[in-house]
């Protein structure tokens, strides 16, 4: 059966789920948004274990452990700072996406969440993202059978608005 792709309003740092994602920078050493929360909820053992993965490319995925998450791993990855959309942030937040999975399924990952990859201090307009992200989701719901539950975790209400819209335009089932 595909996975479940859920649409929830919530703190990412609270979800007792195998992976979540971090939208982190080239350095994995830590930063603002959800990549300061991840490292806060996490403790500095994870800061520590990040500075031995020597950094991400834009687009790529990285794993560590989750510390004191609930989650039991971080799935690191660096989505592309927008400019003008001309300059290959389409195909890198893509990228982005699907390297999470392939890591998730090289690990035997069952539940993943993720934040809006790019959509925040890198300044990917969100309606533009939210349709990568879903799509990324189905594709990998058909790919992954070991994949039970996909989430798509915003802070705001009106990220989540943008999340559902775009769910209910692509005919995505989400609970
Ligand atoms: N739970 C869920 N979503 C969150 C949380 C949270 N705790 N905190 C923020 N968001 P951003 P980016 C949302 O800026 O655009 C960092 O400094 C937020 O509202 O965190 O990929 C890194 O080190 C937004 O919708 O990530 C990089 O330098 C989304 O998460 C840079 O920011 C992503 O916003 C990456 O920028």
């Amino acid at each position: 059966m595909p996975a479940n792709i859920e649409i929830i309003q919530a703190d990412i740092t609270t979800l007792a789920v195998d992976a979540i994602v971090n939208a982190a920078n080239n350095t994995l050493l830590g930063g603002g948004g959800v990549d300061g929360a991840i490292h806060r909820a996490a403790g500095p053992d994870l800061l520590q274990e990040c500075a031995s993965l020597q950094g991400c490319e834009t687009g790529d995925a990285k794993i560590s452990g989750g510390y004191n998450l609930p989650a039991r791993h971080v799935i690191h990855t660096v989505g592309p700072v927008w400019k003008d959309g001309e300059h290959g942030e389409p195909e890198l937040l893509e990228s982005a996406y699907r390297r999470c999975f392939e890591v998730a399924h090289q690990h035997g990952l069952k539940s993943i969440a993720f934040p809006a990859v790019s959509a925040g201090v890198y300044g990917y307009p969100m309606r533009k993202a939210v349709v990568i992200a879903l799509v990324a989701a189905q594709t990998a719901a058909g790919l992954y059978p070991e994949l039970e539950r996909i989430v798509f975790v915003q802070f705001s209400e009106a990220a989540q608005q943008v999340y559902m819209e775009a769910a209910t335009r692509l005919g995505i089932a989400s609970i």
